[in-house]
């Protein structure tokens, strides 16, 4: 087997430096984008649907470890067609319809590709998870050419963020093997997040209809 140089070390740090690049570029486009929104809502609507946001890289560790898992060929072209989530973005949203929301946003924006939709609000997972996952396509201007980068977009109420955080905890407390009546307990406090974001989608409604009876 021949022998890895310092040079060839130095090319692949280099080569992984600037895919790693490409993955945070379009992150930060997707950032400038949800900050637009914000405000632009904000001024039109005098209210803003996102809570907060959380724009995360995969770090190189998890991506092999993901990479091993998947039993994809190691090479930048096939961790970039097989491993979809290197760039995350979470968006915390007030309101359910807010979500829908966010992801009309995202469809009207028509140099964003959107590749995938999953949405675990109509579908929970058998554990009670909910979220609408997008997979989306951002244009990333390089200096020598235009990439489609893939970004993993979860959007998700307060409620949903709060028992997906703590069920993320309690899975990994367990080494992933959760007791029986625990797993029974977190889908029953996914059903009561999830009437709590029914019950607040409500009066949310109510008030808007309320503001606008007002405003006319
Ligand atoms: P991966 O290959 O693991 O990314 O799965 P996938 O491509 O089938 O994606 P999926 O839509 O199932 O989930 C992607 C991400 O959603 C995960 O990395 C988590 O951040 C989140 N997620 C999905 N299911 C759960 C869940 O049951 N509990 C929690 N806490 N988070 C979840
Ligand atoms: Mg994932």
């Amino acid at each position: 087997m021949s022998q890895l140089t310092t040079n060839d070390l130095k090319r692949f740090k280099n080569e992984l430096t600037r895919f790693m690049m490409m993955y945070k570029f379009a992150l930060d486009a997707l950032e400038t984008r949800i900050e637009i929104l914000k405000e632009e809502f904000q001024l039109l609507h005098d209210y803003n649907p996102i809570e907060h946001t959380k724009y995360r890289l995969k770090s190189p560790e998890s991506l092999l470890k993901k990479v091993y898992r998947k039993g994809c060929e190691f090479s930048f072209a096939s961790v970039r067609t097989h491993i979809k989530d290197i760039a995350g973005l979470r968006v915390t949203c007030s309101f359910l319809s807010d979500i829908y929301r966010i992801q009309e946003m995202f469809e009207h924006q028509s140099d964003l590709k959107v590749l995938e939709i999953k949405d675990y609000i109509k579908n929970p997972k058998p554990n009670g998870y909910q979220s609408l996952h997008l997979l989306l396509e951002v244009p990333v201007y390089m200096s020598d050419r235009l990439e489609y980068v893939c970004v993993e977009v979860q959007v998700r109420t307060i409620a949903m963020d709060f028992w997906a955080s703590l069920e993320h905890k309690i899975f990994y407390k367990y080494n992933q093997s959760v007791p029986e009546h625990l797993l029974a307990e977190l889908k029953g406090a996914a059903d009561s997040a999830s009437a709590l974001d029914r019950q607040m989608e409500r009066l949310h409604l109510e008030i808007e209809e309320i503001k606008e009876k007002q405003s006319s």
